[in-house]
Order: structure tokens, then C-alpha cells, then sequence
């Protein structure tokens, strides 16, 4: 307990260390020396610590409940100082001494009761001023100093008139005034006497007010770029009179509607838009919640315009509207059950209807200059697309009809549609009726999306004549055999193809004979096992490819060498690598390039969950080597054996015979009386004299002479052992010159001692038969000492003494 008090105090003390010492680290950089953020960090001062070179410095969400001079630290490069939320109440005169150079300041959401009255004069810099939701109550600021402010945003206060200071008329760059949700209900033309003095292109919002009325006239001969009145009056009669009160204003963009969050409402006069009739306006941005049982002149009061964007839109049809100047159309959502028929609309160039609910189509003609048609997500169902549906519109260019429910494909689809660049139809099921070349013509597409169309790809030609094309995206479609080798083939200007989630499990050499020119390369969510034909010459362009989610255990090192050189973007991630020490080649390739590949932190072992990064390659070098040297060893120790096993392979025989004669030793049944081991130089001598006298006296005894008793088939080692030594009572040796020069004799006699001295009788009966040299009787094994210790019998050639010699002979030979 008392070991843990101790820590805790330690944490304790250390945590108050940092909170007091390193205020630097309260703050967050974002860029060295330039942009800092010590948002929402309980903080009652300005650190000391920062950098005297910050630029940018988000201090929002803190506690400084009253500005002044000291309160900032000296910090002449500040530009943007976000103070949002800061709890401050009290700002004084000199508050931003230390911080003139600011461009920007936000003082958002803080509960400002007093302005000290010259604060902002010193900022002469300032550009914008972000006063939202301060409790301001008018627009009268002391900022006749502000020369070079552009922007003022006081949204969300108590603000009543929308009448600007008289000397923001010489304001040279002021270009946004924001006055959201303030509590503006009259305008009078007084209020907008300096707006008109600027006389600029300004953007003027708003919005979320509680207009009644509107003085006619305020705005004559007034031009703003931007005008948000969404939501800005009090009710509908209201927005009436005080659109008709708007005539003589000229606007580019006006911004008209409702708020999202507003609910609709039901109006019984359907004429209540009538006032736009008195705007000039290029641009309209229209959300309409407003529905009616009558009919709406929606777009009487638009035919002026030039771009018309129009959301939640209650319209009926759109038919007989003679509109002259409009580019763009957009519609949708809206209640419309069905795409209008739009047709003779000379100077339409882009048509966009996006419903979120289904729609029927029958077609839109007679727009001569219409480039762009995106209808996309209608939940369309077209039989015999599409010449039908485009009727006299020859310049579409572009054509959108992804994410829509089933299209059929007819006979010669696009005929009149010859200039068309770009067709997307992904997401959308394909009908293909008549298959062979349904592309057929479109000799200008550029870029053709045909993904998750339920497509199964044939052999026969679907992509004849498509020279042009740079993009191709045909993912989550399948391929029936071996056509993805034929498709491609004569796509000479293909760059992108998306082959994505298409269950190819492999792809042959022929496939990109003709496409030599793709950069970008999908191949994503496949079965792929192996990426051979990457080192195909053809892909040489290749600067992107995406493997991942396929089944690659590995990528053989001729392959790595030929990739494509200018490849920069590599995904390999989720396949199940093998990492074993017999690919390091791979596994080393990939920790090396992963500056090309993507996500390489998810590029994972087949076996294991660690990463292919991660995997030590020095491991398997030293497993190499320990390999080695081990396989270098065995190999000796081997070769080392055998040759010992071939040299003593006599004495290992008579070892295994020993042994098996130990273990049975009573059984061991002698069959001759004694082995005679000579010299076969001495042959004469033993077969005239030796085996004369021995064999043929009483009684008989019976000898083991190697050239007679010996079994014909044996091994001569097998012999000498089973038959003479193991075989024989006693063993005789014939010692002479030749014996001693005898390899074989040698080895005989050595086998000969080693028997009996294991047991340990002095069975070996020695003949010389000639004198030999003491130095020679040393060369062979024993024999020198042998004659030392023991009595031996010496042959001469005088009869007398030779019946002596055989007497002992026979008599040492039959001793037991
Ligand atoms: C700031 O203080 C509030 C309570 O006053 C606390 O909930 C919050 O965790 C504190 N934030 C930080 C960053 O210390
Ligand atoms: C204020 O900023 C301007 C450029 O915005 C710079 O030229 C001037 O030196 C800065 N003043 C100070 C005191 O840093
Ligand atoms: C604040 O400054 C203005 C002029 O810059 C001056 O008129 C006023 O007296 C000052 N107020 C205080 C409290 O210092
Ligand atoms: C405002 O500008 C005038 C003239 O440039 C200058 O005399 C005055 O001191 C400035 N006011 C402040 C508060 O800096
Ligand atoms: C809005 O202004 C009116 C007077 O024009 C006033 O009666 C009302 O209280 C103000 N509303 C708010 C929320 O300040
Ligand atoms: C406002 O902008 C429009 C088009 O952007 C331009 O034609 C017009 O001359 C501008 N008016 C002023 C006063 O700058
Ligand atoms: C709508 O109001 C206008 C006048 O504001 C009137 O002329 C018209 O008859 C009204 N229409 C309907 C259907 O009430
Ligand atoms: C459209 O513009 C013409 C002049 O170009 C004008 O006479 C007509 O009133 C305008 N129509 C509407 C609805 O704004
Ligand atoms: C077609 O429309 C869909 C849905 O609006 C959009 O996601 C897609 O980018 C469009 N296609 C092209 C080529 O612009
Ligand atoms: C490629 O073009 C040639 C000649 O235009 C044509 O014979 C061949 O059938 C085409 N191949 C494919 C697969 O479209
Ligand atoms: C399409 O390719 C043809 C040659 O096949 C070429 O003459 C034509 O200019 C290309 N069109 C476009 C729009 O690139
Ligand atoms: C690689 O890129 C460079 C520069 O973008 C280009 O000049 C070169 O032709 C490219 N190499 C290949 C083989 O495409």
C-alpha cells in the first residue's frame, strides 16, 4: 500500500510537472513554427511558449473571461486567431496590441458584454471579422480603421437593422456581409445607402431573418453577386410582398427556399413566387417545401435564368416553359413521378434529374446544343435503349445512367448519339439483346463504365471499334472462359482499366497484346495466384496497380525484376503472403519498395498475423547458414564413416561375430582342430609337410586349409572368420619372410589374437618355418611379443628333430 502511495504521488507530481512546465505542449503544432491549435484545452492564458513566429493559432473552447493588453504575448506574424467559445465577456481598448498584424479574427460564441470602444481600430490589417452569436445588437462598430476588411459575418445576434456605418462606403475590398438568423424585420431604403454607395459585386446574406417589409425601391439599382434569403420571412404573404418590393435588383446568384430542416408546407395561392418576376437573376438556387393542390407557376418567374438548381421541388411538369438563356438544368430530389419531357430548349447544355425515388423516362428532344445528361439514381427501367429516349440531340457528349434499375440494350443503341465521349452505366443491370458490338459506332467514347452491370463476357467482339478509349471499368462483372484474353485486343489507347471483383483467376499473356498503353491497372478482389504477365513488355506504361484482396502467396524474383519502371503505386495488401525463409527475395522486395506500395501495413502472412514488413530476413540468412555448415558436416562425418567402415570392415565383421558368440558362447561348435594361417608362398610346405603328417596320423586331425575349406560364394573376411578362426580349436601360424610380408597373413593372425584373448587362452601355436629378422617379427601385430612370451616351435629341415616338431605339434594342437 505504501509502495503504491508512493507511486501515486509520483504520477501526481509529475503530471502537475508537465501541466506547469510545458505549456508549449499544450498546444498542438500543425506546421513547425507556423500553426498551432490549443483548442479545448481548459487553458486561462495565452502559452508564453509559442513560437514568436506563429501565423495561425486556434485557441477556441478555453477560459479567458476579460481581454487586454496583456493577454497576448508579443506575436507580430499572427495572421488568424480563432477564439471561439472562449467565455469572454469584457474586451479592452488595447486588447490586440501585441497581435496588430491579424488578417483574421473569430470571437464566435463568446458572451461579449463590453467592446472597449477603439479595440478593433488597431487591427489594421484585418480582413475578416467573425462576430457570430456575441450578443451583438447593431452593426454601429468603432472600425472606421478597418480599411482592408472584406468580410463581416454577425449571424446569429440581435441585430435589427441591416444599415452599415457610413464609413464602410469607402471599404475598398469589403465583399461578404453575413447577417444570418438576426432579427431583421424592416428594411428601409436608408438601411441600404452604403450598401449601394460599395456598389460592388457583393455577397449579402439573409437568411433565417423575420423580414415583414420590405420598403419598394430599397434595392433599386443595387447588383449583388450573391443574395441568401432562405427562410428570411415571416410568412408567405410576407416573402410576396417583399419579393415584389425587391424590383430593380440585379443579382448573379440568388439563393431562394426553404432550410433543410423546415417542414413543408401547404400554401393556397400558388402565385406566391410572382415576386421573382421583379429580380433581375442569373442563377437560381431554389429548395422548394412549399405544395400546393393548385397549379405553381414554379418557373414563370425563371425564364431569364441561366442555371436553374432545384431541390424538393413540388413541380408537375415542366413542359411549354420558353426559356432562352438556360444552360443548366438540375432537378431532384422532387416529387416528379417521371423525368419532364424536356424538349426545345435551344440553349440547354446540361441536364441533371437526381430522384432518390423511382421514375419513369420517355425521353427528352430537341435540344440542339445539350452536351451533359446525368440520370443517374431514378430507379429507371428502359426497354430498347437508348436512340429512342434522344431524339434530335445530336452533341450529347456525356451520358450518366449509373445506378439505375434495368436497362435493355437493343439493336444499334447509340445511333445519333455519335459524338458521345463518355457513358456510365454502372450499377446498372444490362439487358443485352443483341450483344455483338453494341458499342458499335461510338467511334469518339473516351471513357465507358459498365461495373456491376451483370454482365458475362463472351468471346465475341463487344469492344470492336472503340478506338478512342482510355478508360474502361467493367469490375463485378464475370468472364465466361478464356474472353477476357480476346476482349481488349484492339483498345490501343486504353490508360485505365478496372478488372476489380470480376473472379479472374488468372490472366493470360495474349490479354494485353493491343492495350500497351495503360497506366492504371484495377485488379482488386480477384482470385489472383499469379502475376506473371506483369512482366510482359506490354505493361510497361503501367504506373498504378491494385492487387489487393486476391490470393498471392508470392511474386517470383524474375518477375519483381521486370515491373514496370515507372510503377508507383503497388497494392498488395490483404493477400496471403508466404513468409518462409525460401522467399526472402519477395519478402525482402517488399520491406525495400514501400515507398510504391499501398497500405503495406496490411500486407499480412498466410500463416501467421504479423506483417510481411515485419518479418526478419537475418533470421533466415543465419538459418542458411546453419543449414550449411550442418549439411558440410554430415557429409564429412559421412564420407568419413564409410570410409572408415570400408578399411576396418573385416575387424567390424569379427566384432558383430564376437558379440553374437558372447552372447552364446557354449553353442560356438568348433568343426576343425586347427586354422593354418600361411602364406600361400608357403603353400608347398603346408600341403606336403603340414597336412601330410597331421591329417593322415591317429588320430586324424583335421586342419582348415584356406584353399580347400573354404566355402566358395563367401566373402574371403566372412570365411577367415566363420570357418578358420571362430571355426578351429587352434590356430597355427606359419611364420616366414612371406608371412611377415603378407597383408593378409597379418590380418589374420591380429584377428587370431583378438579372439583368444578375449578368451583368454594361449590357443595360437607358432611355427617358424624360417628365421626372420626381429626388426621384421615387429611389423607384424603382437607377433614379436607373442614369441617372447611363448614357447614356439621351429622348423628345420633335419629329420631327426622333425619327428620331435610333429610330436609337440600334434600334441599342442590336441592339448585342450
Ligand atoms: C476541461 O474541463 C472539463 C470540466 O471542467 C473536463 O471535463 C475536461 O476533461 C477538461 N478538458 C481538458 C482537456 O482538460
Ligand atoms: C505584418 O504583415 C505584413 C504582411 O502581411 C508584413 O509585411 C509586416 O512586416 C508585418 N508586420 C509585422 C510587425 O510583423
Ligand atoms: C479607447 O480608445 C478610444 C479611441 O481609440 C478612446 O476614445 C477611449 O477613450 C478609450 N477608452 C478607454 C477606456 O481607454
Ligand atoms: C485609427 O487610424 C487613425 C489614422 O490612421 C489613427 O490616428 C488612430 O490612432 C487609429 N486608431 C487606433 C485605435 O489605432
Ligand atoms: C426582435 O425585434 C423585435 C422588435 O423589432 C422585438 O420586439 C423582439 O423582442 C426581438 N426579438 C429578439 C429575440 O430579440
Ligand atoms: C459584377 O459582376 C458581373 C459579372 O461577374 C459584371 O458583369 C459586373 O460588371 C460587375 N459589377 C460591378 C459593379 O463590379
Ligand atoms: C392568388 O393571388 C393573386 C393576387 O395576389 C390573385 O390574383 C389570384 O387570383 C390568386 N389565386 C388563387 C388561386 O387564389
Ligand atoms: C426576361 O427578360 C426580358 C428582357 O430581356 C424582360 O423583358 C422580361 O420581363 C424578363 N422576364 C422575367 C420573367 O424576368
Ligand atoms: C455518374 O453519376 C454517378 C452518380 O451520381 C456518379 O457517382 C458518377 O461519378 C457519375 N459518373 C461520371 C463519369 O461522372
Ligand atoms: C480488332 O480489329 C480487327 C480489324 O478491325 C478485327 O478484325 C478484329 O476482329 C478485332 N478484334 C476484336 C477482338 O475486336
Ligand atoms: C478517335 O480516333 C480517330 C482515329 O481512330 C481519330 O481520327 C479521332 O480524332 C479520335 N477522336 C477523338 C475525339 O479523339
Ligand atoms: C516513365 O515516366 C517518364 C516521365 O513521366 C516518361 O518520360 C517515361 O517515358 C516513362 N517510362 C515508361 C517506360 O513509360
Amino acid at each position: 500500500m505504501i509502495v503504491a502511495y508512493g507511486e501515486w504521488m509520483i504520477f501526481l507530481g509529475s503530471v502537475l510537472f508537465l501541466v506547469s512546465s510545458g505549456q508549449g505542449q499544450e498546444c498542438t503544432m500543425i506546421i513547425k513554427n507556423m500553426e498551432y491549435s490549443c483548442s479545448g484545452r481548459n487553458l486561462t492564458h495565452i502559452p508564453n511558449s509559442l513560437p514568436f513566429t506563429v501565423m495561425s493559432l486556434d485557441f477556441s473552447f478555453n477560459f479567458l473571461s476579460s481581454l487586454h493588453k496583456c493577454a497576448f504575448p508579443v506575436l507580430v506574424s499572427l495572421q488568424v486567431l480563432d477564439l471561439t467559445r472562449c467565455h469572454i465577456k469584457h474586451i479592452e481598448n488595447d486588447t490586440f496590441y501585441n497581435v496588430k498584424n491579424l488578417t483574421t479574427l473569430i470571437l464566435t460564441g463568446n458572451p461579449i458584454t463590453y467592446f472597449g470602444p477603439g479595440c478593433l481600430n488597431s487591427l489594421h490589417n484585418l480582413q475578416r471579422l467573425v462576430l457570430v452569436d456575441v450578443g451583438l445588437s447593431s452593426l454601429q462598430l468603432q472600425m472606421n480603421n478597418l480599411t482592408k476588411l472584406q468580410e463581416l459575418r454577425v449571424g446569429t445576434n440581435n441585430i435589427q437593422s441591416m444599415s452599415l456605418p457610413p464609413f464602410m462606403s469607402t471599404f475598398k475590398d469589403f465583399s461578404l456581409l453575413d447577417l444570418h438568423a438576426n432579427n431583421i424585420s424592416i428594411i428601409k431604403t436608408d438601411d441600404t445607402v452604403v450598401l449601394r454607395e460599395i456598389g460592388r459585386n457583393m455577397t449579402l446574406i439573409l437568411s433565417r431573418n423575420q423580414l415583414l417589409h420590405i420598403e419598394p425601391g430599397a434595392f433599386k439599382d443595387i447588383y449583388l453577386k450573391e443574395f441568401h434569403i432562405q427562410s428570411s420571412f415571416a410568412s408567405l404573404n410576407a416573402q410576396k410582398e417583399c419579393l415584389e418590393a425587391l424590383t430593380g435588383l440585379s443579382v448573379d446568384k440568388l439563393f431562394i427556399g426553404s432550410y433543410r430542416m423546415q417542414r413543408k408546407v401547404k400554401v393556397s395561392n400558388g402565385s406566391y413566387l410572382d415576386g421573382l418576376c421583379s429580380i433581375n437573376f442569373n442563377e437560381i438556387y431554389f429548395v422548394q417545401k412549399e405544395f400546393s393542390d393548385s397549379e405553381m407557376h414554379l418557373f414563370r418567374c425563371m425564364i431569364n435564368a441561366t442555371k436553374i438548381i432545384l431541390k424538393r421541388g413540388y413541380i408537375k411538369s415542366l413542359e411549354y416553359i420558353p426559356f432562352h438563356r438556360l444552360k443548366e438544368l438540375y432537378l431532384g430530389p422532387t416529387s416528379l413521378s417521371a423525368v419532364p419531357l424536356i424538349s426545345h430548349i435551344p440553349s440547354l447544355e446540361k441536364l441533371v434529374v437526381r430522384n432518390n425515388m423511382p421514375m419513369t423516362f420517355n425521353g427528352i428532344s430537341d435540344l440542339p446544343l445539350l452536351q451533359f445528361v446525368d440520370l443517374s439514381g431514378n430507379f429507371l427501367i428502359l426497354k430498347d435503349c437508348c436512340s429512342q429516349f434522344f431524339q434530335r440531340t445530336p452533341n450529347i457528349h456525356y451520358m450518366n445512367f449509373s445506378q439505375n434499375t434495368e436497362i435493355g440494350i437493343a439493336d444499334k443503341p447509340f445511333s445519333g448519339l455519335d459524338l458521345l465521349e463518355l457513358l456510365d452505366l454502372h450499377h446498372t443491370k444490362l439487358v443485352l439483346v443483341f450483344y455483338f458490338g453494341f458499342l458499335h459506332g461510338l467511334k469518339n467514347l473516351k471513357y465507358l463504365d459498365i461495373s456491376y452491370t451483370s454482365i458475362t463476357f463472351t468471346r465475341q467482339m463487344i469492344f470492336q471499334n472503340l478506338n478512342n478509349l482510355t478508360v474502361l471499368k467493367m469490375a463485378g462483372n464475370s468472364f465466361h472462359g478464356d474472353a477476357l484474353s480476346y476482349l481488349l485486343q484492339n483498345l490501343t489507347c486504353l490508360e485505365v482499366l478496372d478488372l476489380s471483383h470480376c473472379g479472374i483467376e488468372e490472366i493470360s499473356r495474349r490479354s494485353f497484346i493491343g492495350t500497351q498503353k495503360i497506366r492504371y491497372l484495377y485488379l482488386s478482389q480477384n482470385k489472383l495466384m499469379i502475376l506473371d504477365f506483369l512482366a510482359l513488355p506490354n505493361l510497361k506504361q503501367l504506373t498504378s496497380l491494385y492487387v489487393d484482396k486476391n490470393s498471392i502467396t508470392s511474386i517470383p524474383l524474375h518477375v519483381l525484376q521486370k515491373l514496370p519502371t515507372n510503377l508507383s503505386e503497388f497494392d498488395l495488401s490483404s493477400n496471403p503472403i508466404d513468409c518462409f525463409c525460401f522467399q526472402t527475395d519477395f519478402i525482402w522486395w517488399i520491406i525495400h519498395n514501400q515507398n510504391i506500395l499501398k497500405q503495406p501495413e496490411n500486407i499480412f502472412c498466410k500463416t501467421t498475423d504479423f506483417r510481411t514488413t515485419d518479418f526478419d530476413i537475418d533470421s533466415c540468412v543465419h538459418k542458411k547458414r546453419l543449414t550449411i555448415v550442418l549439411s558440410v558436416c554430415f557429409v564429412t562425418v559421412v564420407v568419413l564413416l564409410s570410409f572408415l567402415v570400408y578399411r576396418f570392415q573385416f575387424y567390424l565383421q569379427y566384432c558383430c561375430i564376437l558379440l553374437r558368440g558372447y552372447r552364446s558362447p557354449g553353442q560356438q561348435e568348433c568343426s576343425y582342430d586347427a586354422f593354418v594361417i600361411f602364406s600361400s608362398y608357403d603353400e608347398v610346405w603346408v600341403m606336403n609337410e603340414l597336412m601330410e603328417n597331421l591329417e593322415n596320423s591317429v588320430p586324424p586331425i583335421q586342419l582348415c586349409l584356406h584353399m580347400r575349406d573354404f566355402q566358395a560364394g563367401k566373402s574371403i573376411a566372412s570365411n577367415i572368420i566363420d570357418e578358420g578362426i571362430m571355426g578351429s580349436r587352434k590356430i597355427i601360424v606359419v611364420v616366414s619372410q612371406h608371412f611377415i610380408d603378407s597383408a593378409w597373413c597379418r590380418f589374420e593372425f591380429e584377428l587370431a589374437q583378438s579372439r583368444f584373448m578375449m578368451e583368454r587362452s594361449a590357443n595360437i601355436i607358432i611355427i617358424i618355418l624360417e628365421d626372420v629378422e626381429e626388426r621384421k617379427t615387429k611389423k607384424v601385430f603382437g607377433l614379436h611379443k607373442h614369441l617372447k612370451k611363448n614357447t614356439y616351435l621351429k622348423w628345420s629341415r633335419d629329420p631327426l628333430s622333425n619327428m620331435g616338431f610333429w610330436i609337440r605339434l600334434r600334441k599342442a594342437i590336441l592339448d585342450h
